[in-house]
């Protein structure tokens, strides 16, 4: 069952009916203004980091969900309604939503009255704007109220909702004319305000929520609202919100907008004061002057719909599985926007106030994201690295605001160091900007202890080596990529954080995973020495990685798939001799694209194991069988009930490495299979089971031991977007950067006879047909000359080479 459709020559996703089986949501910004929308309008507004510039508050854990957004309400003689039905609910003859690249429109119609919102955060504008458009489509004169309504968070969202011995206390705002301003703390500490404004004379205001609500109302029945008037409160503590009220009166056809800005600014200490006691708005009347008429409106949404078609010009399939192709050159694009900018901070899942950037995620985000916007990665790069220890490991999180990694959830998440060497090699491959090598980064942020970038990266290299358990296998530390496989934990005290609590002391438990790891990102690091001149270092890391790689195959293999790991006592897990647990996907998925096993046919029966005891309809469970009881020598992933999350759940971020590691024994038509399972375009005709977005990947869809398999959870900000973009765009249509050109290689099966894909990659645009007989080893023109192998060589920017491709 569908709640809406496709539209892809406009590049959204139109839902038709207001009762989704969940909020569905979009993004808006990209810079640093951010916003969360629903299809009902509901979500917050925050200024570059959710949890310490919260500018408009909602509420988690609400009844009905949803609680908080953006509302437009309209009262005429006695009828209240809202276009976005939330919150009001009186039913509607008309509604869509539509949900574009970083706007998103939502229309309602009753009694011949449209109303059309339309919001998105305008490039280079700390704002979000909300176009009204009202028409009359009725035969009579319609008079109206029009009222608007937000509500301001107190800044710190954590604080927010928490403190409110203080926090009902210090609300402030200022009024002037139709700009409400918010200023709480402002007369202290703050130099930032935030403004709601309408480019149009108010018939009145409201800035005091009890006096707009009603104290014992939901924003369903706003005494103001419901009355026709607002009653022009300031609100001096408690609620501030912001409300205005116009009076609208449309002839028959006739239509009208109007423009309301929401902005967040800043002033310099010295100027924040006009007078005494008022707050100095010039910034906010150049910011609102820019948005000021529909036609700025307008030319500011154009200029963002040709952004975005830049971005996505640098990746286009052209093929006959229309899915695949709006998953490949439209949503999955843009979900990895939308998690490189908020890495795992705030989603309707996510609040915004747990989690930073992850050192591990944002690493990840860079492989989906790179093609789009390199100059950005790069930042993020020196960013990410500047967090790292001396020692080569890392801090797990650090807060975008004020970049220092996160002293609460600390280091010793042994995969960490291993995901900067990723996310520096698909950068430099993307752009050839071997500079960045040479960039001074500090440790620990610490200015005085700094080193090249290439230096960061040896020391993570190292940082696996240096610490190795008993079997030579690297050792765990709190956890590897699976954040809830805490080998050293030994939590018995509810509540505890098992990622942080170290109850044991041990160098024993290890990963194999991590073994995988290095040997499929290792060789990175050794090409790069190489590149630098470092021949010797290059030949000594290359011998550690083949160390790794025959300790995996001696101490990692279980018979019939690689084993996850060794826990404190050195006792297996996932393997056969383990009750629950037997077999986990992590390590066959990582071990194969390292190609560990190739060639000895242990990669293939690994992967034929997953088919056998992971496979499932909507996708690939991560172990088996699914643990039924809490195991202290393992930690969380014991602790949820048998199918969810990482307790054999289906986790879409795992899945692509098994559609990778298929490709690589060019097992493609199993790969593609596996590809299809979890992506949404896919799952759009069984959304009432998914439940969630069908234009963006889930985090997880319940297991087959799950009473709801089959069920999505944590939409959005997820692994999962970078890693399907990799697998799909560089392994199954097989087009990817390497250091000095790029690699065409698809490996599909046989169910697309051809397709060609367009890549931009440094200047360059590449237009790459593919005849595609479903095998493996491509055949490749470049410009008309059969050229060996498959890599086709750099040209020059500029240029555009054509490639014919047999495969
Ligand atoms: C979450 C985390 C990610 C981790 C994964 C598996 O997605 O963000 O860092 O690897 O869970 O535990
Ligand atoms: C929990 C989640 C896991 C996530 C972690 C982040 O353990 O199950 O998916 O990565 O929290 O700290």
């Amino acid at each position: 069952m569908r709640f809406g459709h496709f539209d892809d020559s406009a590049r959204e996703y139109v839902i038709t009916t207001p009762n989704t089986p969940y909020p569905w949501i979009n993004y808006l910004g990209s810079e640093n203004f951010f916003s969360l929308i629903s299809h009902q309008a509901g979500g917050y507004s925050f200024y570059r980091d959710a949890r310490m510039r919260r500018l408009t508050r909602y509420r988690y854990n609400n009844i009905p969900t949803d609680a908080g957004g953006r509302y437009f309400y309209i009262h005429e003689d006695g009828d209240v309604w809202t276009p976005t039905f939330l919150p009001v609910k009186r039913e509607l003859d008309a509604y869509e939503c539509r949900h574009g690249l970083g706007y998103t429109r939502i229309r309602g119609e009753r009694g011949g009255l449209s109303a059309e919102l339309l919001a998105f955060v305008p490039l280079g504008a700390d704002a979000e704007v909300h176009q009204v458009t009202l028409t009359n489509h009725s035969e009579r004169t319609r008079s109206f109220t029009l009222f608007s309504f937000l509500e301001w968070c107190l800044w710190e969202a954590q604080d927010d909702a928490a403190n409110y011995q203080r926090n009902l206390s210090i609300g402030e705002v200022e009024v002037k004319g139709s700009a409400i301003y918010h200023k709480t703390e402002y007369r202290e500490r703050r130099d930032h305000y935030a403004v709601y404004a309408v480019n149009a004379p108010v018939a009145g205001f409201d800035t005091d929520r009890e006096t707009f609500v009603g104290l014992y109302n939901s924003l369903a029945e706003p005494q103001a609202v419901v009355a026709g008037a607002s009653r022009n409160s300031i609100a001096s503590g408690w609620y501030p919100i912001a409300s205005h009220s116009l009076a609208v009166t449309l002839e028959p056809g006739e239509s009208t907008k109007y423009v309301f800005t929401l902005g967040y600014l800043e002033n310099p200490k010295s100027e924040k004061w006009s007078s005494p006691g008022r707050l100095n708005t010039a910034r906010a009347e150049e910011l609102l002057a820019r948005f000021a008429t529909s036609e700025q409106v307008d030319a500011s949404l154009a200029e963002l719909r040709t952004y975005w078609s830049g971005l996505l010009s640098n990746y286009v399939l052209e093929s006959a599985d229309e899915k695949l192709n709006r998953m490949v050159n439209v949503w999955n694009p843009y979900q990895c926007m939308v998690t490189f900018n908020l890495s795992r901070s705030a989603s309707y899942f996510e609040t915004g106030i747990g989690r930073g950037m992850g050192f591990r995620d944002s690493n990840q985000d860079l492989l989906g994201f790179v093609h789009l916007v390199p100059e950005r990665a790069r930042q993020r790069i020196m960013d990410i690295a500047a967090t790292q220890f001396p020692d080569g490991s890392a801090y797990h999180q650090y807060q975008p605001m004020t970049k220092r990694g996160n002293n609460e959830i600390g280091s010793g998440f042994n995969d960490d160091p291993l995901w900067l060497i990723l996310g520096v090699a698909a950068y430099v491959k993307e752009t050839g900007d071997f500079g960045i090598l040479d960039e001074q980064v500090p440790f620990d942020n610490d200015p005085a202890n700094a080193a090249s970038l290439f230096e960061h990266l040896r020391r993570s290299f190292y940082h696996v080596v240096e610490n190795l358990g008993p079997h030579g296998l690297p050792l765990i530390g709190r956890a590897d990529w699976n954040d809830c496989l805490n080998l050293n934990c030994f939590s018995e005290t509810p509540g505890e954080s098992f990622q942080t609590t170290a109850n044991r002391e041990g160098r024993t438990a290890e990963s194999i995973f991590i073994g995988g790891m290095f040997v499929f990102i290792g060789p990175e690091f050794v090409e790069l020495a190489r590149r630098r001149g470092l021949a010797d270092e290059a030949d000594a890391a290359a011998v550690h990685i083949d160390t790794m790689r025959a300790t995996v195959l001696e101490h990692g293999w279980d018979g019939d798939w690689f084993l996850r790991a060794y826990d404190f006592f050195g006792d297996k897990v996932g393997s056969h001799e383990n009750t629950d647990g037997q077999i986990f996907i992590e390590p066959q998925g990582f071990c194969v694209m390292a190609g560990i096993g190739v060639e000895d046919g242990r990669a293939v029966r690994a992967l034929d194991s997953v088919k056998e005891r992971l496979d499932t309809e909507h996708g690939i469970v991560l172990l088996n069988p699914a643990y039924q009881e809490y195991h202290v020598e393992l930690g969380e992933v014991s602790s949820y009930p048998p199918g969810y999350k990482e307790n054999a759940g289906i986790f879409c971020h795992n899945n692509p490495w098994v559609v990778i590691a298929e490709t690589v024994v060019g097992r493609g038509e199993r790969a593609f299979e596996y590809y299809k399972k979890i992506a949404p375009a896919y799952r759009e005709d069984i959304s009432d089971v998914h439940r969630l977005e069908p234009y963006v990947y889930a985090q997880m869809i319940a297991g087959k031991d799950a009473v709801r398999h089959g069920e999505a959870k944590n939409s959005w900000l997820t692994g999962t977007a970078a890693w399907n973009f990799v697998a799909a765009s560089q392994y199954l249509l097989g087009v990817r950067p390497s250091y000095d050109g790029l690699l065409v290689d698809p490996c599909l099966g046989p169910e697309l006879p051809d397709f060609t894909v367009t890549r931009v990659c440094r200047g360059a645009t590449y237009v790459i047909s593919v005849k595609n007989s479903g095998g493996k080893g491509a055949r490749l023109t470049v410009d008309g000359v059969p050229v060996d192998g498959t890599l086709v060589p750099y040209a020059p920017a500029g240029s555009v080479v054509n490639v014919s491709c047999d495969v």
